[in-house]
């Protein structure tokens, strides 16, 4: 199942219903690391990133089993590690989630550097200066960053760099203070909504943190925190992917299990280009039309336009006539799938941080390559509207954060197989 084949040209129709976030779950199930008794945790979405962090948590003495219904059911059963394996950190750039956890409740963490998605530079100086501020000691090694400390003591910082607030980086420092003495408080924290749901989390396992959902963060410590039960939200990047895929074939999609405040930069950005979307009682629908215009558009930390929809997005604009212009905020080098593209047929220019394009190609179908997570998404979306067969090689990407996107696509009309 290494490659997926495409025969393009059929518009998607009927309705689907998006899996639960996949950047909610991961630290959300890191966390546990700092509660006693079991938590229940529903909505967990089955996806290779997901099998990589309950590897991790088990190796670090939690135990994990998983219900027929999407729920996790987590206990920790032992707490003398403090060393995730190093083959698994490296699969993953969120295992650093495990950093804050452990040090906050098992007083050290020896971490390797993490991997994931090649999608630029990818530091973890915020996470560690974060720690750092909270009083942890830090010592960098070869390939590793060793932490430690007595206890953590609360204190005030601005955690952010020339690309705005970190995601991952809040979540850590959150998840060190929550058990820290004293209130912290992140300035500049990241306000995207998997961030705010992991406070909830932390918050029903009996944290105390205020400001949700804005960019200012209040912990105040506690002693402890217990096992709850809790449904993570929908992935708003794979309702985004599935909302470009139906406007692109001109198909009409509507999308279950979803939270359409999430999307609202992504609905903008869609109806300023003439697709239709009609929010209704379950989710959203979204209308394609023969004809879209091209736009301008800025990835930008929520609430703006999300980096993790920014390939998918291009891949549209090639088909729509006319100029259009992405420019990324967050990762400048994000751009793997664009020689991709231009192998289709796409005419396209990157400039540092931005893509110029001059679309209205018909994109032709052969063989590509998949070099990530979101650049995958966007080879799919154009196999879907190419004409012929397109290939795409290396998909395993794609199980990093679709859950079972071949059989969503192909129940909604699309003629997608593995090969
Ligand atoms: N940054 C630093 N230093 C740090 C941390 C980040 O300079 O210590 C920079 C990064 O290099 C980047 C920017 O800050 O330029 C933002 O990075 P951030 O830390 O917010 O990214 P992340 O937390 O590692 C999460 C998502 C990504 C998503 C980004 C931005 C998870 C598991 N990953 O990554 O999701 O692109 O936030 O929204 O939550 C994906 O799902 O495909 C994906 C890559």
């Amino acid at each position: 199942m290494e490659s997926l084949l495409i025969k393009g040209g059929k518009p998607l129709c009927g309705t689907v219903k998006i899996s639960g976030a996949k950047n909610a779950a991961l630290p959300i199930l890191a966390s546990v690391i700092l509660s006693r008794g079991t938590s229940v945790i529903h909505n967990v979405p089955r996806l290779s990133d997901v099998e990589v962090i309950i590897e991790i948590l088990h190796d670090l003495g939690v135990e994990i089993f998983r219900r027929e219904d999407h729920a996790l059911v987590c206990t920790v059963k032992d707490e003398t590690s403090y060393t995730p394996p190093r083959e698994l950190v490296q699969k993953m750039r969120a295992s650093i989630c495990v950093m804050g956890p452990l040090l906050a409740k098992r007083k050290k963490a020896k971490i390797a550097f993490p991997g994931g998605c090649v999608i630029g530079k990818r530091p973890i100086d915020l996470h560690l200066k974060g720690m750092q501020h909270l009083g942890a000691n830090i010592e960098m090694q070869d390939s590793h960053v060793k932490l430690t400390a007595d206890f953590l003591h609360g204190t005030k910082m601005f955690l952010g760099s020339a690309f705005g607030s970190t995601v991952l980086g809040t979540a850590n420092v959150m998840m060190a203070a929550v058990l820290a003495q004293g209130r912290t408080i992140i300035d500049n924290a990241a306000r995207e909504p998997e961030v705010e749901e992991l406070a909830k989390f932390l918050n029903q396992m009996g944290a105390k943190i205020s400001g949700l959902g804005t960019n200012i963060l209040t912990i105040d410590g506690v002693e402890a925190l217990y096992g709850t039960e809790y449904y993570i939200i929908s992935d708003r990047i794979e309702a985004g992917t599935f909302m470009i895929a139906a406007a692109m074939t001109k198909g009409r999609v509507e999308l279950q299990n979803i939270n359409p405040l999430h999307l609202a930069c992504v609905v903008r950005t869609l109806e300023k280009m003439g697709v239709v979307i009609v929010e209704d009682r379950d989710g959203l629908v979204v209308e394609g039309q023969d004809s879209y215009f091209p736009t301008q558009v800025c990835t930008n930390p929520y609430p703006g336009f999300p980096t993790d929809l920014q390939a998918q997005l291009a891949s549209m604009l090639v088909t729509i006539k006319g100029n259009s212009c992405i420019t990324e905020k967050i990762y400048p080098q994000r751009f793997a799938y664009v020689a991709e593209l231009m192998k289709m047929g796409a005419c396209m220019q990157r400039k540092g941080a931005s893509v110029h394009i001059h679309g209205g190609t018909t994109l032709k179908g052969l063989t590509v390559f998949a070099s990530d997570l979101r650049a995958s998404a966007a080879l799919v979306l154009a196999g879907l509207v190419a004409v012929g067969e397109t290939t795409i090689k290396h998909i395993h990407h794609l199980e990093r954060g679709y859950e079972n996107l071949q059989a969503k696509l192909s129940l909604l009309g699309a003629d997608i197989i593995y090969e």
